[in-house]
């Protein structure tokens, strides 16, 4: 029997997904046997958007496939194998990658940049050649230099669309509602906070003067809150003594940010949401890539939104986020040249 907590989540999560009719589409995930692979797998297996799941994963994926085909909703899932990769990708419409290794107790995210950027960048070469038209949903770590990877390795294959291509930074946003409204006494359910920048540490940039609660924090309660949204990972992997960073979180976070790209898709006019793209944004300064809010539509990014209004304090925030995301963006560029 479910807990409650695990019963609440389902009806939540059911809840959060919207949707205006269905149609026929393939999500692939990619590293679906870890961590996060296994309750996002869960979850777009109720999201009445996804007509097939195709899981995938160097181990365990078969079996993950065969639980959650149990589910009685209306889509078909299948697990495959290490060397079945063709197969997980043949007509994918959206490609999820969690795959790779996360974060032990003292570790950043670009710690993980050597062992992951290699992983995705094998992944991206495999979708650009079998599902060049899918849109690809990076959760990755360190994703400010994962995203950039797979855009090169998509470059050199001549089939890079940066309308396609979305770096998940949708856990900062889930957390930075949840943090003010435990600070604000607001639910969170009704909370916008855009989160801009990048994702990790000083590149989150949380636009807490842009909502109506969010802009009465002062003070030391404004930099404890910012810092929370900032480091918010860390209490999660130092909670976990060293058995990995957020999985559960970041798997509701994710089957969210896919359902606003399936709404999108299904040609759901206003989806908007912010995510990490291929932005003009800040691309005077270095910064190719860059989240904010983007209006998701039936060919992925339609509009990518301005950081709007700042104040004094988000000003150097994002001062402070540009030149450390330049730096994390030429890393995954160098990787692939
Ligand atoms: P995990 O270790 O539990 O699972 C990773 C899975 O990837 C494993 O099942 C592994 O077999 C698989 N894998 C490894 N190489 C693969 C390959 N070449 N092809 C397919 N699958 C492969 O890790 P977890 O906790 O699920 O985290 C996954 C990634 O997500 C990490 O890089 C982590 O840092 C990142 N992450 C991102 C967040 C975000 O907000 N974007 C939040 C939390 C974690």
């Amino acid at each position: 029997m479910l807990s409650r907590s695990a019963a609440r989540l389902l009806t939540t999560q059911t809840r959060a997904f919207s949707t205006t009719s269905t149609r026929q589409t393939k999500v692939a995930v990619l590293g679906a046997g870890g961590g996060i692979g296994q309750p996002l797998s869960l979850l777009l297996k109720i999201d009445p958007l996804v007509s097939s799941l195709s899981l995938y994963d160097i181990r365990g994926a078969p079996g993950v496939a065969a639980d959650v085909s149990h589910i009685d909703t209306d889509s078909t899932v299948k697990g495959y194998t290490a060397d079945q990769l063709d197969d997980a990708l043949d007509g994918a419409k959206v490609v999820v990658i969690p795959a790779g290794v996360p974060r032990k107790p003292g570790m950043t995210r670009d710690d993980l940049f050597n062992t992951n950027a290699s992983i995705v960048r094998d992944l991206a070469a495999s979708v650009g050649r079998v599902a060049p038209e899918a849109h690809i949903l990076v959760i990755s770590n360190p994703v400010n230099s994962t995203v950039p990877i797979v855009a090169k390795t998509l470059e050199k294959a001549g089939v890079f669309d940066p309308r396609r291509l979305f770096g998940v930074t949708s856990l900062d946003v889930v957390r930075a509602a949840r943090f003010l409204g435990e600070v604000s006494g607001n639910d969170p359910k009704n909370t916008v906070i855009p989160v801009v920048g990048g994702h990790s540490g000083a590149t989150i940039v949380p636009l807490l003067s842009q909502n109506a609660y969010g802009k009465s924090i002062s003070g030391e309660t404004y930099s404890k809150l910012v810092h929370r949204i900032q480091f918010g990972g860390d209490e999660v992997v130092k909670a976990k003594d060293g058995a990995g960073s957020a999985t559960l979180s970041m798997a509701y976070a994710g089957a969210k940010f896919a359902n606003a790209i399936l709404r999108g898709l299904n040609g759901e006019k206003g989806v908007i949401t912010p995510t990490f793209v291929k932005s003009e944004l800040f691309a005077d300064q270095g910064v190719d890539f860059f989240s904010s809010n983007v209006e998701l539509g039936k060919n992925g990014v339609e509009k990518i939104y301005p950081v709007g209004p700042l104040s004094a304090e988000e000003q150097k925030l994002l001062e402070a986020c540009l030149p450390d995301l330049k730096k994390n963006i030429e890393k995954g560029y160098a990787f692939v040249a």
